[in-house]
Order: C-alpha cells, then structure tokens, then sequence
C-alpha cells in the first residue's frame, strides 16, 4: 500500500542533505560537454507548494529549508543550490511546469528531485522517472509532459532500475529515494542497486535512507560495503545521537557508490554547515567515511 506523500516533508533537513548531494553530482556530470542521464527510481510529485496545508501540517521545512536559507555564509556549492531553489517559482513558469489554473498556490515552492535534475539538463541530457502512486504520477505527468528530454514511467522503480540497465547513456547517477513505508524498501533497495551495479559498474548510484531507533540502516551499510566498485562506495550521514519521540527520523543517510572526485569534502563542509543550522531533534553531527575505498 503507498501512504506515503512527499508533500508533508519537503524541504526538511533530510531533503537539504540529499538535494544538496543530489546539486554536487549534477555540478559534476556538467564539466563535461558528453551527455549524462539520471534515473530517478522514486520521483514524488515533482515540486511542492510550502504554504499548502499539507507542508504546514508537520512545519518540517521551517527546520530545514526555511533555517538553511536564513543562515549565515553557507559553502559555495550550498548556496548555489539555495538561490536555485529560492528563485524556482513554477507560477511563473505556467502550464510549462504543470500549473493547474484551479488549483490554489500559495507559495514558497520547492523543487523535488525531478525539478532539482530538470533545471540541470542540458539538450542532449535524459531524465527517466519512476513513481506508483497513482495520485502523485498523475501530477507528476501534468507537470513534465512538455519537455521530451524527460521520460516518465508509471512503474515499479526496483525492478524497473533494473529493467533499463545498462542505460544507453553510460554516463550518469541513479537517485534511488524510497519512502520506507514498509521495512521491505530496505531490501528491495540494496538488491535493485546491487544488480543494476552488477550491469553499469561505472555508474553513480545514490541511495537514501531515513535514521530510525530501529536500526535498518545497519543492515543496509553492511549490504553496501560489499560492493567493491572501482570508484568507491561512501556513506555519509547528518544526525543527532538524541533519538528522540519514537519513529521519529533523528537523522539521514545517503550511500553513494562512484561518488564524483572530491565529493566527499565538498559535502563533508555541506553537512557540517547543515548539522549546525537546520534543527534536528538533538545536537546533530555530520559524518563522512568509505565504506569501500576507491582505488
Ligand atoms: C521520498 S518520496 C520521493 C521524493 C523525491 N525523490 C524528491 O526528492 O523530491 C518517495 C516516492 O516513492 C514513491 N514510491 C513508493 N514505492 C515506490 C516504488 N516501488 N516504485 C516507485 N515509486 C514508489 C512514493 O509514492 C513517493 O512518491
């Protein structure tokens, strides 16, 4: 069952951390003139209204994004990121960006992952998306129908990842950003990444995960570590060691194998700036470590 809606969330800490990471490797695979393709196995909606009743339910963006822009002197990389999304505005972008003219926005707007990846394509460039929600796709569609560098699947992003390996494009990254309804996402994900390694050994592949009392994540920094890429796998986490409320997220994870060059650092200086401005439910902390060296 998918109960899950991205619109109560984004723009929280975690999104910070993530679309940051997300902004790095993009800045990355834009050095080159060849062109590179991201598929993004959970896509969401696509963007999100901050002032709907949705985002104002939990506030979680006022810890996040609404701290991350107010705060002083990010690292470049960060604020480059920051002033994206402070000038994304899809009212003025109309039915370009799927905007319904009966709909009521509000605004602030923030892009999700497509948007963040969209906004960085070049001519030649691909985007694929995946999503299941029905509700969610549908939005998803009206907002990306018009731009034919885009290509949207109503489709299951595990086993369609898989599906679509090697992609025709050989350069690029995998967003792989369930929502963790079920414990079985934890699984479902380290097996859909390893295969789809195990078929573009060259490829980023970059894998959310939610820091939960409930210790999943231990399982799935384990699965990865035996991945032994040539380039590489890192985990890098924000979060405070105060566990707070039960089922409360008290931290975010991303594990990336073939990270870009430098990667590392650049969003070590990211998390650091982050775990001091956004507000996490205890002191947070930002680590970084290989769990498999590149070589
Ligand atoms: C965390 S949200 C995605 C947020 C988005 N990546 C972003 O950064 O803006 C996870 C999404 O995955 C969708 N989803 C859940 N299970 C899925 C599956 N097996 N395949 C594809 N999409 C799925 C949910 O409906 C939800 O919209």
């Amino acid at each position: 069952m998918l109960s899950y809606l991205h619109g109560f969330h984004a723009g929280n800490f975690a999104d910070m951390h993530k679309h940051a990471a997300l902004w790095l490797v993009l800045s990355h695979l834009r050095k080159k003139k060849k062109p590179f393709c991201v598929i993004d196995t959970h896509a969401g909606s696509g963007w999100y209204d901050l002032g709907s009743e949705q985002a104002a339910k939990t506030g979680e963006w006022k810890d996040g994004y609404a701290l991350a822009k107010a705060g002083a002197n990010p690292p470049e990389m960060l604020q480059q990121y920051l002033d994206h999304v402070a000038g994304f505005d899809p009212m003025t972008r109309g039915r370009d960006y799927g905007v319904r003219e009966d709909d009521e926005y509000r605004g602030p707007f923030y892009p999700g992952s497509p948007f963040i990846v969209r906004e960085m394509l070049r001519e030649d460039d691909q985007l694929v998306l995946m999503e299941l929600h029905p509700r969610e796709f549908e939005t998803l569609h009206h907002r990306v129908k018009r731009d034919d560098r885009i290509h949207l699947h109503k489709r299951d992003g595990y086993e369609g990842l898989v599906g679509m390996m090697p992609p025709a494009i050989r350069r690029g990254l995998v967003l792989m950003d369930p929502s963790y309804d079920v414990k079985q996402d934890y699984q479902k994900a380290a097996i859909a990444i390893r295969h789809a390694w195990g078929k573009w050994p060259t490829g980023t592949f970059m894998l959310w995960y939610p820091i939960l009392e409930d210790g999943f994540d231990v399982d799935l920094r384990r699965s990865f570590g035996a991945i032994r890429s040539a380039g590489g796998v890192l985990c890098a986490e924000l979060a405070s060691r105060d566990g707070g409320a039960k089922g409360r997220m008290r931290g975010t994870g991303l594990l990336v194998i073939n990270p870009p060059w430098q990667f590392d650092q650049q969003l070590d200086e990211i998390g650091n700036w982050l775990a001091k401005t956004c507000k996490l439910p205890g002191p947070a902390k930002h680590s970084v470590h290989w769990l498999v060296a590149a070589e």
